[in-house]
């Protein structure tokens, strides 16, 4: 976005703002909703807006039925805060209209990420950078919420000079409909049927597969790796942060993993970095040795904290500098709907 750009106009949300969720019969809108609710949140109005196609039908909030409207540019009138989860395009297309309508927009797309005018925001890790938003609030994505939620405790204690990640995702970062093709193809494969999968490019049920998202041929990195190495070093503040990644889409249905290598200036051992992440937001250790018992999707599904565990000395740096640990989130909570319901919090006036 340009300084001349509609969205360029800074709002003030009120008390018991009107909300709406765009995109709200997917996999995340699902989840804003509940994440509204959960937390109570002190909507006034809730309007949930998908396609035409579900036009008509209703969600329920806090017991009551709530009828989903066609989205339109008309759609944000009287709406004080507008949380878009309806993929890129569609962000780009009506957030303006939003904007200019006197919403904030809570984006969940990557549409408005690495735009030097709209704050990315993780609130654990970097709440000060909202005051600047012009309209535009970006919600990272899955990966780079989760995994920065666990490294900042330890960056803010001592600089993180470089990260290796490897990832373990879930459905559930590929929408409902991904969501439905595992249960299916899972089904079919235990009945001993085929499956025709339609969502993701490759089998699904008992395999796994190098992300779907489109590869550059030319550097050998798909859009999801280059995304979360470029909003790690933007949510971090350490914008030539050296990052090696390989993600990877797992038969799971919504909890992401993430094992990290992370290599700080100095020294650090696992019983000082086990502590930092023991005080730290949003942040729960599940680390015990003596059961062989660490974070797993089963335990992180539905929960609001990041699970972090298998904190050890890494041993493939011999100066001691580099630690290992492994990391769990809930992809459509912290990785999606939390995150963006908690930066809706914090427009709230105090
Ligand atoms: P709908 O259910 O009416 O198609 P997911 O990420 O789980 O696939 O969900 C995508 C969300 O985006 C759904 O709520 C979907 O609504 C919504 N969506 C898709 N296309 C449009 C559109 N053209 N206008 C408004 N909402 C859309």
């Amino acid at each position: 976005m340009t300084e001349q750009s509609p969205l360029s106009l800074a709002q003030n949300v009120p008390a018991n703002p009107v909300v709406a969720i765009v995109g709200a019969t997917g996999a995340v809108g699902v989840e804003l909703l509940n994440c509204l609710e959960g937390r109570n949140f002190p909507v006034a109005k809730l309007k949930l807006l998908a396609s035409a196609r579900s036009a008509g039908k209703e969600m329920t909030f806090r017991g009551q039925a709530v009828v989903i409207e066609e989205l339109t540019e008309a759609s944000f009138d009287g709406v004080d805060i507008a949380l878009f989860s309806a993929g890129s395009g569609i962000s780009k297309k009506f957030a303006p209209a939003a904007v200019k309508a006197g919403a904030v927009v809570v984006d969940n797309s990557s549409a408005f990420r690495m735009d030097a005018h709209v704050p990315l925001i993780v609130p654990e890790v970097n709440a000060d950078a909202m005051a600047a938003h012009q309209g535009v609030i970006a919600n990272p994505n899955c990966v780079a919420a989760i995994a920065t939620v666990a490294l900042a405790p330890l960056h803010a204690a001592h600089a993180i000079k470089r990260l290796n990640m490897a990832t373990y995702q879930a459905a559930s970062g590929a929408g409902a409909a991904a969501m439905e093709e595992l249960r299916l193809a899972t089904q079919a494969a235990l009945n001993g049927e085929t499956y025709e999968h339609k969502v993701l490019p490759h089998p699904y049920a008992f395999n796994f597969f190098s992300h779907n998202a489109d590869m550059d041929e030319a550097s050998g990195y798909n859009g999801e790796e280059t995304k979360v190495v470029a909003e790690t070093r933007r949510i971090m503040g350490v914008p030539e942060l050296p990052v090696g990644i390989t993600c990877i889409r797992v038969p799971i249905l919504r909890a992401h993993g993430m094992a990290i290598s992370v290599e700080f200036e100095d020294v650090v051992s696992p019983e000082e970095a086990r502590a930092l992440l023991e005080a730290a937001p949003g942040v729960r250790v599940v680390d015990d040795r003596a059961r062989n018992y660490f974070p797993m999707p089963v335990d992180a599904s539905g929960q609001e904290d990041v699970l972090v565990g298998r904190i050890r000395t890494d041993l493939g740096d011999p100066s001691g500098r580099t630690l290992a640990i492994f990391v769990v989130g809930d992809q459509l909570l912290k990785g999606a709907a939390q995150n963006a319901v908690q930066i809706a919090e914090a427009l709230l006036p105090r």
